[in-house]
């Protein structure tokens, strides 16, 4: 009897890890993962970031800001075209992708020329979650990240 005991406590405490992290009050929980930079070619360079969020609840990304740039906007691709947006959506239980041909930050005025090895500082600011820092990776101008499916 006494060495089912470990197991049971085990068992409760995943228990409750669970209910802990599966109900409650519904907010956005944000994480960034597979962010990088081609290395720029002109003073202008892209971003590409994912932000995935395990909480109930939606955000939005409002805006960007980098040391390293004299500013930095979000844009969309809309077919052969890209256009400025206010802010993007984080869904509940989602993620918002930037990626090659899709959503991307847009640096401009770069104060520097980055190069591939270094990492640009940013940081994202959103509707209701506190400011995430981000120290994005510099990749060849051609870098093409695997993409896992
Ligand atoms: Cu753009």
């Amino acid at each position: 009897m006494r060495h089912l005991a470990a197991p049971a406590a085990l068992m409760a405490g995943a228990l409750a890890l669970t209910a802990c992290s599966g109900s409650g009050d519904a907010k956005a929980d944000l994480s960034v993962s597979s962010s990088y930079m081609p290395q720029p070619v002109s003073d202008m360079a892209a971003g590409f970031l994912t932000i995935a969020n395990e909480g109930g609840a939606k955000d939005e990304l409002t805006s960007v800001t980098s040391d390293a740039a004299g500013s930095v906007t979000v844009h969309r691709t809309v077919g052969q075209s890209m256009e400025e947006v206010a802010s993007l959506d984080v869904p509940a239980h989602g993620r918002l992708v930037f990626r090659s041909g899709g959503n991307h930050l847009m640096f401009e005025n770069l104060k520097r020329r980055p190069k591939q090895g270094e990492k640009v500082t940013v940081e994202l600011h959103f509707a209701d979650s506190g400011p995430i820092k981000v120290e994005m990776p510099v990749k060849s101008a051609t870098y093409t990240p695997a993409t896992g499916h």
